[in-house]
Order: structure tokens, then C-alpha cells, then sequence
């Protein structure tokens, strides 16, 4: 940015991906206000206690400390920033369609206060058009009088919770704007944060990369998800494939089963593409196709279970260890495991979880690993969980991860 632009931040949202990027623009040499609608989330943040997983406590109190972070409520404080990002959710509805609820209801908090020559970012995951059709409209409708010109960019956020090597400063950025005095403000501001920032050439190629990029996985896991139901069913250890096949050092990326996919990117954001294709009188089969098998993995994972479990036993207790939607992380939503544990309890079984990173789940407590169970299923590997002593018990395991030592009574998928 230009040394006369003043380098204050506006962040809507301060969730896995508002406040690790509050952390980065900080380190930066960006003021930074974080603004939630979540009051006690702002409390919490304010009091110096991280939300989220890959920030710490101390770099959140360092922050506060400094006085280039402060989480917020006000919406009105957006006027002192000279770049305003939008990172809100962007779930389904009841429908599995997008719901821009709240994307909308950000757009228009803070609209009456964007000052003029503001840079306004979306990064939030959405179909193509969603910058301009619906951010950009109610920006301009609620804008104050003085607020002439305000310059729009898309670029989605990459971030990926839990990962020890890929970050903020460290993931290429795709940034995508209106007209090229926004797009040259978009990339300036990421430069600034970020150790590379690529151009392209309108909003809409940033939005369309994003939901490529992760209907890409969504495939690929349904693919490899397919693909070990048939190597069960005729005896093959689906692991020893992979390998093998990722011997090939050109065409071909190793991707592993799992019960299913979570989270708020995998399962999410392809029905935004689908729904997209919808709209444009289009139908994206294969991605629909690929959503269905996901779906109907935590079934078969079940069932296989169940055949674990000596015959004599009429509802055997089954631990669920690990129901975050993915290792080294506490977030729940859109667990696979909420599904596991149902198939579960449809076919007798009396189920509990466990898992360190998670203290309450869809209003139950955890149970310890001493917990009596004719069967343990580990669904999500988490650091902290001694599986080891679990199996040392005798007690038989379905291992979804491929995390564990070959033993006795301890089968993968
Ligand atoms: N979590 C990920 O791994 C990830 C990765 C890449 C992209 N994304 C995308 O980024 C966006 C944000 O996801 P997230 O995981 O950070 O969500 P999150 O739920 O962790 O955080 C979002 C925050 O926004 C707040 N919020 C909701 N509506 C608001 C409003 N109108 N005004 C102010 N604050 C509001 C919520 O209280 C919450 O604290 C989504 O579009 C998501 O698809 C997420």
C-alpha cells in the first residue's frame, strides 16, 4: 500500500479464518480491528484467549498488548480502515443450497460506514457473481453520500486449520477485483501480508478457482472412498494400493478413505458449485455423484463395525474416538461422525465418544478411554488419545485413519 494510505484493517468475522488473518495483517504492521457479531466471542478473543486452534493464546495476547488488535462488536469503527475483508460463513440452508445470509447482513453492517477510497474484500467461499450481484449492489445502496468511490476485489480464503506447514504469509493468494484500480489496491494489501499474491482477471475466476479447488478434493476423497469398498469387498488392503500407486511419479495424487468429509469447506462449498450449475441451466453430475458416496461412507463404515463385534453381543457398546471433522482440530461442524454414531444407533449399539480436543458435542459429554465397549472405531485421529493402551486392552478397533500399529483385532478400512 501507499505510505499515505493509512494501515488499519477491518475484519468481518474473527473465526478460523478472520482471526488468523488478523494475526498475519498484525505481524504485517497492520492495525487491526476484528469485528464479530458474536458478543461473546469478542469477550472471549479481548480476554486473551484464542478461539481458534493454530492461534495461541500468547501471539493473541501479544497482539492485544501491542494495541494493533482489538476484536469488536461496532460495525462503525469499519470507518477508520482503509481495507475492510469480509470473512463470514457461507453455509447451506435447509435446502443444501447457499445461504448468503449472513454475507449479506455483513455487506450491509457495514456499508454506512465504508469510507471513502476503502478497499472492500470478500473473502468468504461463494459461487461465481456473488461480489458482484450481491456484495457490491448492497455496498453501494447503503454507502454514505461522501463515500464516492469504493473499490472491490474477491479472494478466497485458502486457509487450512490444523496445518503445520501452509498459512496466511506462506499460501499463494488469488485476488480477483472489478477494475484494475481495485485489483492493484487487492494486491498491494496482500503483498503486504502474504509472500505472493496472484492476479486474475476478474472476481469471478477467484470465486469459480475456490470452489474448484475444493470440489477437486470432494471428488477425489469420494473416488478413493468408492474405490476402498471394492478393495474391501475382495480382500485388498486399499493402503498397500496407494502406496503403490503413488509410486508413479507423474498423474496420479494420493488421496486416503476416511468415513466421510466435514468441516465447513469440503461438504459446502461443491453444492454451491452444483447449485451454481443449476442456476445456469447445467448439472454438475460427477460432483453430485461424488457428494452422494461421501455421504453414504459413515453407513458403510458402520455396518463394517457392526461385523466386528462378536455375534452373542445383541447391542455391543461401541467408543467413538476423535469426532472433530478432521485431526488436530475441535471443530464439529458438518462432522461425518454425527452420522456414524446414528447408522450406529439404528443398528442397536450404544455409543460414546471421545475425543481431547472436544469438550461438549451436540449437548453430550466425552467419556474416558476406560470406557466398557466391545468395539472402538477410531474416526479422527487426535493428538492426546492413547489408542495404544486401548488396543493393548484386547479390545477390537476399527482403525478409519490407518494411524495404527499393526496388530490383532485392529482392522482399517
Ligand atoms: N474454516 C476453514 O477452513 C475455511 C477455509 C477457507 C475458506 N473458508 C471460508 O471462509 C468463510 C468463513 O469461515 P470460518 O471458518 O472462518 O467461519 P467461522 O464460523 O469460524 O467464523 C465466522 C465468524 O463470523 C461471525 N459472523 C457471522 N455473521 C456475521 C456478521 N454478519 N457480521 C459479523 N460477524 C459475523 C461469526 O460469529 C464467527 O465468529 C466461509 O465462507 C468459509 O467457507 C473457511
Amino acid at each position: 500500500m501507499s505510505p499515505q494510505v493509512s494501515r488499519v484493517l477491518a475484519i468481518i468475522g474473527q473465526g478460523y479464518v478472520g482471526l488468523p488473518l488478523a494475526m498475519a495483517a498484525v505481524d504485517a504492521g497492520w492495525t487491526v480491528i476484528g469485528i464479530d457479531n458474536f458478543e461473546a466471542k469478542v469477550a472471549q478473543i479481548n480476554s486473551g484467549k484464542s478461539p481458534v486452534e493454530d492461534i495461541s493464546d500468547t501471539q493473541l495476547q501479544t497482539a492485544l498488548t501491542s494495541g494493533a488488535y482489538r476484536a469488536s462488536t461496532d460495525f462503525s469503527s469499519v470507518a477508520k480502515a482503509s481495507v475492510i475483508t469480509i470473512c463470514v460463513p457461507t453455509p447451506l440452508d435447509e435446502k443444501r443450497e447457499p445461504d448468503l445470509s449472513l454475507l449479506q447482513s455483513a455487506a450491509s453492517a457495514i456499508a454506512p460506514f465504508v469510507s471513502n477510497e476503502t478497499l472492500v474484500v470478500s473473502e468468504s467461499t461463494s459461487y461465481p457473481g456473488t461480489l458482484r450481484e450481491i456484495i457490491i449492489p448492497i455496498v453501494n445502496s447503503l454507502k454514505p453520500k461522501n463515500s464516492a468511490t469504493v473499490y472491490f476485489a474477491s479472494a478466497p480464503e485458502r486457509v487450512n486449520p490444523g496445518d503445520p506447514v501452509w498459512n496466511q504469509k506462506n499460501t499463494p493468494r488469488l485476488v480477483g477485483a472489478v477494475d484494475t484500480v481495485s485489483q492493484d489496491k487487492a494486491l498491494a494489501f496482500y503483498q503486504s501480508i502474504c509472500e505472493a499474491a496472484v492476479s486474475v482477471s476478474t472476481p469471478e475466476v477467484a470465486e469459480a478457482a475456490k470452489l474448484l479447488e475444493n470440489t477437486f478434493r470432494l471428488v477425489n476423497i469420494a473416488l478413493i472412498n468408492e474405490f476402498t469398498q471394492l478393495c474391501a469387498s475382495t480382500g485388498i488392503n486399499v493402503y498397500e494400493v496407494i502406496d503403490a500407486a503413488s509410486t508413479k511419479p507423474y498423474g496420479f495424487m494420493p488421496f486416503k478413505p476416511g468415513i466421510g468429509v466435514g468441516g465447513h469447506c469440503i461438504p459446502v462449498d461443491p453444492l454451491y458449485l452444483t447449485w451454481w450449475a443449476r442456476q445456469n441451466g447445467g448439472h454438475a453430475e460427477f460432483v453430485e455423484s461424488a457428494d452422494r458416496i461421501n455421504h453414504e461412507m459413515p453407513k458403510y463404515v458402520a455396518k463394517r463395525a457392526i461385523t466386528m463385534v462378536d455375534s452373542s453381543v445383541v447391542n455391543p457398546r461401541i467408543l467413538i474416538l476423535g469426532v472433530a471433522y478432521k485431526s488436530g482440530v475441535g471443530d464439529v461442524r458438518e462432522t461425518p461422525v454425527s452420522k456414524l454414531r446414528d447408522y450406529l444407533i439404528a443398528l442397536g449399539a450404544e455409543v460414546a465418544w471421545h475425543d481431547p480436543l472436544v469438550p461438549v458435542w451436540e449437548g453430550v459429554e466425552p467419556v474416558d478411554l476406560d470406557w466398557k465397549c466391545d468395539l472402538a472405531i477410531l474416526a479422527t485421529k487426535q493428538p492426546g488419545m492413547d489408542i495404544e493402551k486401548l488396543s493393548d486392552r484386547g479390545i477390537p478397533i476399527l482403525d478409519c485413519t490407518n494411524s495404527m500399529k499393526k496388530k490383532n483385532r485392529v482392522s482399517s478400512l
